[in-house]
Order: C-alpha cells, then sequence, then structure tokens
C-alpha cells in the first residue's frame, strides 16, 4: 500500500508500512505492565492496562503514557486533572488481564473486590503494586491514533519485587529481576 504522510515542514514521508509487521516489531521491545487509573469528573473509576507508559523528565518529574483514541474512556479520561500509574508485580498478571477488558459498560465492575485507596485527585491506587506515581495531567497531545499523556508527578511510592514484564505479545517473569 503507497502512502504518503506531510509533516509540519512539508516534507513528504513514506509511510506505507505493515503495520501488523510493525506492531510485531514494535513487540520485540520488552516492558513493563501499569494499570493506569483515573476518578472521573462523575465520579466513576477508569481504568486500563498499559505498557506504553515510560519516565520522561527527573526534573521537573514528567511521565507519559498513551491511550488509543478509540477508547471509550478517552473523553473521561481527558477531563480527569490526574490520572495514577500501578506498576505490577510478576504476581499481579490477573490484574492486568482484568483491566486489559474492554470498559464499555458504564457501570464499570472491573474495581470490584479490588484492594485500593484513592490517590491524588481520587485515582485508585492499588495495594501491593511494585511501584505507584500519582500525577497531574499536564499536557495532552493528540497524535496519530493515541492520545498522548504527560504527567507531573505529585506523589509517588515504591517496593521491593519483580516486575511483571511484556514482549513479543507475551507475559513473563524475570526472576533475575527480583529487587
Ligand atoms: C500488556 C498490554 C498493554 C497495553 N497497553 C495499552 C496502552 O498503552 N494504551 C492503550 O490505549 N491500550 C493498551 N492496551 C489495551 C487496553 O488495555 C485495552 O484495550 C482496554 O480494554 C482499554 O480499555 P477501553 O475498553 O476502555 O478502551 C494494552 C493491553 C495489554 C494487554
Amino acid at each position: 500500500m503507497e502512502r504518503e504522510t506531510k509533516i509540519a515542514d512539508g516534507t513528504a514521508v513514506d509511510t506505507s508500512v505493515d503495520t501488523g509487521a510493525l506492531r510485531t516489531a514494535l513487540g520485540r521491545f520488552a516492558t513493563g505492565v501499569t494499570v493506569i487509573t483515573a476518578r472521573a469528573p462523575d465520579g466513576r473509576n477508569l481504568g486500563l492496562t498499559a505498557n506504553s507508559f515510560s519516565s520522561l523528565s527527573l526534573d521537573p518529574p514528567l511521565v507519559l503514557w498513551s491511550l488509543r483514541l478509540a477508547s471509550a474512556q478517552r473523553q473521561a479520561f481527558s477531563n480527569a486533572a490526574h490520572f495514577a500509574v500501578n506498576v505490577l508485580t510478576a504476581e499481579q498478571r490477573p490484574l492486568g488481564d482484568r483491566f486489559a477488558r474492554p470498559s464499555a459498560s458504564p457501570d464499570d465492575d472491573r474495581f470490584d473486590g479490588l484492594d485500593w485507596r484513592p490517590g491524588r485527585g481520587g485515582a485508585p491506587v492499588f495495594n501491593h503494586v511494585l511501584a505507584s506515581f500519582e500525577c497531574r495531567t499536564n499536557r495532552l497531545i493528540e497524535l496519530g491514533d493515541h492520545l498522548l499523556f504527560i504527567g507531573e508527578v505529585e506523589h509517588f511510592a515504591f517496593a521491593d519485587g519483580a516486575p511483571l514484564i511484556y514482549g513479543n505479545g507475551r507475559y513473563a517473569v524475570p526472576a533475575a529481576l527480583a529487587a
């Protein structure tokens, strides 16, 4: 498929990539796994499993993650002043699976029975996560098919343990990484 996209300065870039192959190639880059949460302005709890989380800056302390534009939670996440990043331990794969399920229903039951406390702005912070970052949304940037969230870390915590890893489209638990 031939396709050209013009970037800001008018330069034409060839974007005729095979999306499936690109996804496979990108999947070779292993990441940790997070559940990103927020409290919607109407009081609903929002959440999704995300591996697009990354550190951006130490001073000031900034982090980022991206949400696909098609997400049912896009509007609510965009309107929330804060979000929380919950970094999962190797034992928390079920939490990752639960929050990778579509959130379509307004009576979202994915938080039922889970152990969490409200962080900054009410964003749910789960107990026993490997690390948590409570952030004030600093900037939203719509790019391609995702919405980029940049947040300023207002509060963080961490524990000892092994991270849950995601790579090549699969979860993995590298024992050697146990802190
Ligand atoms: C390991 C893993 C990482 C993911 N990372 C992201 C991500 O960074 N951004 C995103 O929008 N969806 C990501 N997803 C998909 C969402 O978790 C999934 O689409 C979820 O249903 C989103 O909620 P929604 O139905 O409200 O859109 C990921 C899924 C998995 C299993």
